[in-house]
């Protein structure tokens, strides 16, 4: 009996939780950037690279079931992190990528979904950094990028696997969205 009352409270803050995050610009503006930052990654894809090999860092599965588990506001503290790290891996030298600057217009449409989201946080805005999502991206700049010497082809793995990003931290988001 006791644990079902808990239950309840539980289910009712958790409910309360997740609607005090529906912020207008999460409802209204969210699909439309996603939508376009996914558009252009593809815009910078190289076919003439061989990437039949996967990048050499496992794909962080575990982490994003665990963000689907929690709390609206951890989903979109991580799905923010998310997005913050693939920024700041775009950042490093990609000079043998020959992108043309396509990958600043995708920068910035990224840097202005990570600005909406931030709205959406209200009063408790700073939380702690997941740390091993945090790892996971530092092994792909070492592992990958440094290791391949920043070529062309560790840039494609690269775009590869933040395109699996965007589509995951997509779903994370979108799961918030109220009707
Ligand atoms: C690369 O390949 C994809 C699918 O195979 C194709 O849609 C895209 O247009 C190609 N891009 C270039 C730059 O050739
Ligand atoms: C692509 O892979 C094949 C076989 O692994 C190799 O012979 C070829 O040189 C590679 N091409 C490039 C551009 O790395
Ligand atoms: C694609 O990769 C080749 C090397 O395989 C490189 O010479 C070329 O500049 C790259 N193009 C783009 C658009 O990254
Ligand atoms: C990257 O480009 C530089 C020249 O800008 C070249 O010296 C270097 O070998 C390239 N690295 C790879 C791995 O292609």
């Amino acid at each position: 009996m006791l644990n079902g009352v808990f239950f309840v409270c539980l289910s009712l803050s958790l409910y309360s939780a997740g609607s005090s995050l529906s912020c207008r610009w999460m409802n209204h503006k969210y699909r439309e950037l996603s939508e376009k930052s996914l558009d252009l990654i593809d815009t910078m894809a190289n076919n003439s690279t061989n990437t039949t090999e996967d990048a050499e860092v496992d794909f962080p599965n575990h982490l994003y079931n665990q963000a689907s588990k929690a709390s609206a506001e951890d989903k979109l503290h991580f799905t923010v992190q998310v997005l913050e790290e693939i920024v700041s891996l775009f950042e490093e030298d990609h000079s043998n990528a020959s992108w043309e600057n396509k990958e600043e217009n995708f920068l910035h449409v990224v840097t202005q979904q990570v600005e909406g989201l931030h709205s959406c946080f209200g009063s408790q805005g700073h939380k702690k950094k997941n740390k091993k999502l945090h790892m996971y991206f530092k092994r792909l700049s070492s592992h990958v990028l440094e290791k391949m010497g920043h070529s062309a082809e560790s840039w494609e793995l690269i775009r590869k696997e933040m395109k699996t990003h965007l589509i995951r931290a997509d779903l994370l988001a979108l799961s918030l969205l109220t009707n």
